[in-house]
């Protein structure tokens, strides 16, 4: 069976938004401000965001979405990670650049860079996904770099993001093969070498999803379920995008997540607060060789 027509399409979408995005994104700019832009952009290009997109500023390595009375701005002396997906009829892209002005992290960023393209040209199918994180491994250490070891790539399916297999950033003996009908993201998170190497999960909170439709016996919370489940189905979301329908996001949240209706994705970030570059291409087998559909 050939890829659906629906990821390539996705695919596409995602990299319109990233070369458009690498003209748009400079310095002094709000967090939330880029966010927003990435996200109106995916839908003026005919997809949906597949998750709120993330902004990451320096050590703060993954699940931040900024919310709307974040008024961060970013610097020339900033690492900022930009992580988005787009989805149609729930088949789903993911990618992410970083971008940087500051020169002392130029080589971060290529070294990233480079251990995306190494790992996808050297992927081969009917290979232990494992072996994709020697690869990312080795090429970061040649540079001087570290990687986040306990952030990893992942399978992708209808409607989820995050699949059954990981796909390591380093070395690991015994994972699964990865077959020549999977969709699969491959993203390597490295950081310099007096990082900690690993990511810490943060109080904060700023993406949600909903773990399966269910009544709850309370009005409000039903119906921010059915919005929610109407839009998302299982897929991320931002609080941001039902302020205007529903004044108290927080709190259904907060219920919600208490009941084990939503669960909430805590912000992750560098153990020892050093920064961290990101690069991310979603890959598939065609014919035997690793196509990007990113
Ligand atoms: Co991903």
């Amino acid at each position: 069976m050939g890829l659906q027509k629906e990821y390539i399409e996705a695919g596409r979408i995602t990299k319109d938004v990233r070369k458009w995005l690498i003209g748009f994104v400079k310095p002094g700019m709000k967090c939330i401000e880029l966010c927003e832009a990435v996200e109106s952009k995916i839908k003026e290009l005919g997809g949906v965001p597949a998750f709120p997109c993330g902004i990451g500023v320096n050590h703060v390595t993954a699940h931040y979405s900024p919310r709307s009375e974040d008024t961060t701005e970013f610097t020339e002396e900033d690492v900022v990670k930009i992580d988005f997906g787009v989805h149609v009829m729930g088949f789903l892209a993911d990618t992410a650049v970083t971008v940087t002005f500051n020169e002392r992290y130029y080589s971060l960023l290529e070294a990233t860079q480079k251990a995306l393209d190494e790992s996808i040209n050297t992927a081969r199918k009917d290979q232990r996904a494992g072996e994709i994180g020697r690869t990312i491994s080795s090429i970061a250490s040649k540079y001087g770099f570290k990687v986040i070891e306990n952030l990893s790539g992942h399978t992708v399916e209808r409607y989820t993001v995050h699949a059954g297999k990981s796909i390591p950033n380093v070395y690991v003996p015994n994972l699964p093969v990865i077959r020549k009908d999977e969709v699969f993201a491959i993203e390597p998170f490295l950081t310099t070498r007096d990082g900690a190497g690993y990511v810490v999960e943060q109080k904060e909170e700023t993406i949600f999803s909903i773990v399966g439709r269910r009544k709850t016996k309370q009005k409000r919370l039903d119906e921010f379920i059915d919005a929610v489940w109407d839009s998302r189905r299982t897929l991320p979301f931002s609080p941001r995008w039902f302020e205007r329908d529903f004044g108290d996001v927080e709190r259904i949240l907060k219920e919600l997540v208490r009941m084990r209706v939503a669960r909430a994705y805590p912000t992750l970030v560098e153990g020892a607060g050093k920064p961290v570059a990101q690069f991310e291409h979603t890959v598939a087998f065609q014919d035997g060789s690793l196509v990007v559909l990113t």
